[in-house]
């Protein structure tokens, strides 16, 4: 995915409930603190959360410690790392340690590094899982609803209830359809398996398609069209196969239990605290294509 990281890339995810009851505090500040009164860069907007939410959730920083500009910076040089790795540049090393200084700050030197192997992947997809599920549920009315109703009651119940007598699809099926046809990690790849005589003949990784097997039959019917009803149990279809988009087997995503409903916790607090009023048009590249996007503080006393 990006930065070479070790099985040891382990850290213990605030599932509990004790602990999710404080990473649903931690994105409510967070989210409070990063929005301005006037109108605001969305993607910038959503990377600033999500960075803030990662650092303060998972390593239990205070987010009052964190000045804006800082996670400015972080956004920034994380961005530039995963364009980096993209078109297979190195990364200059005085922002590297520029980064490292501030998780250093934050977290403590012993925990710094291991920090900075977890923080980017988390990062890289839960930002862009959170801006495209905004996007789809921007003018909604059913999705806007389900996101407000588990902002409101932030539990695992609430996540996986169908709405409106099972006509309307969960938060959790919101976010599996969102995966499935925008999974943020595209591919995953595998070194060859073939007998070392062979290897000449073929390459050394193997690499899967995840996005084109998520268009695939097994997910139903009209694969293109966003219909997260697709994963109700009693859908004339229903999904049965798993998503690909944590990957497959023991090198899958060590959060893929954990990422779906911490990411929908992100899109329901910024939902209940910005006007539902982006720009319209959604592009199929989830890192860029979201210039001149941009989100307002919704007015003291009034829903959207
Ligand atoms: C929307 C959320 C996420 C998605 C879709 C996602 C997806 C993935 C995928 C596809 C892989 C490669 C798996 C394979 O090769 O089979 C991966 C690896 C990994 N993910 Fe996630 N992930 C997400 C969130 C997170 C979070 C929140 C964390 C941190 C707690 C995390 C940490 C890792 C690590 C450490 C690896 C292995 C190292 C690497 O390849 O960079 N991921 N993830």
């Amino acid at each position: 995915m990006s930065l070479a990281l070790g099985p040891t890339a382990q850290l213990a995810l605030p599932l509990q409930c004790a602990g999710w009851q404080r990473f649903v505090k931690c994105a409510e500040k967070c989210t409070d603190m990063l929005l301005p009164s006037r109108e605001v860069d969305f993607a910038a907007f959503i990377q600033s959360v999500t960075f803030c939410i990662i650092i303060t959730g998972f390593y239990g920083v205070d987010p009052g410690t964190l000045s804006p500009v800082d996670v400015a910076f972080m956004t920034s040089a994380l961005n530039h790392h995963s364009d980096g790795i993209l078109r297979q540049t190195p990364h200059y090393p005085g922002e590297l340690y520029a980064m490292r200084e501030r998780v250093c700050r934050w977290v403590g030197g012993e925990r710094a590094s291991q920090a900075l192997e977890t923080i980017l992947p988390a990062y890289e997809s839960m930002w862009r899982l959170a801006a495209v599920t905004l996007a789809y549920a921007n003018g909604n009315q059913h999705m806007h609803n389900a996101f407000l109703d588990f902002s409101e009651n932030p539990t695992q119940r609430q996540f996986r209830s169908f709405k409106v007598k099972n006509t309307r699809p969960s938060v959790e099926a919101i976010i599996n359809e969102v995966l499935r046809l925008h999974p943020p990690v595209q591919r995953i790849a595998r070194k060859s398996r073939h007998p070392l005589w062979k290897r000449i003949f073929y390459p050394a990784q193997e690499i899967a398609d995840v996005e084109a097997v998520h268009r695939s039959c097994v997910y139903g019917t009209r694969l293109e069209t966003f219909d997260a009803m697709r994963f109700h149990p009693q859908h004339e279809r229903p999904v049965e196969m798993q998503l690909l988009a944590f990957g497959h087997g023991g090198l899958s995503c060590v959060a893929e239990e954990w990422a779906p409903m911490a990411t929908a916790l992100i899109v329901a607090k910024i939902m209940d605290r910005v006007d539902d009023a982006f720009d319209a048009r959604m592009y199929r590249n989830t890192r860029t294509g979201w210039d001149g996007w941009a989100v307002r503080k919704k007015e003291k006393g009034r829903d959207s």
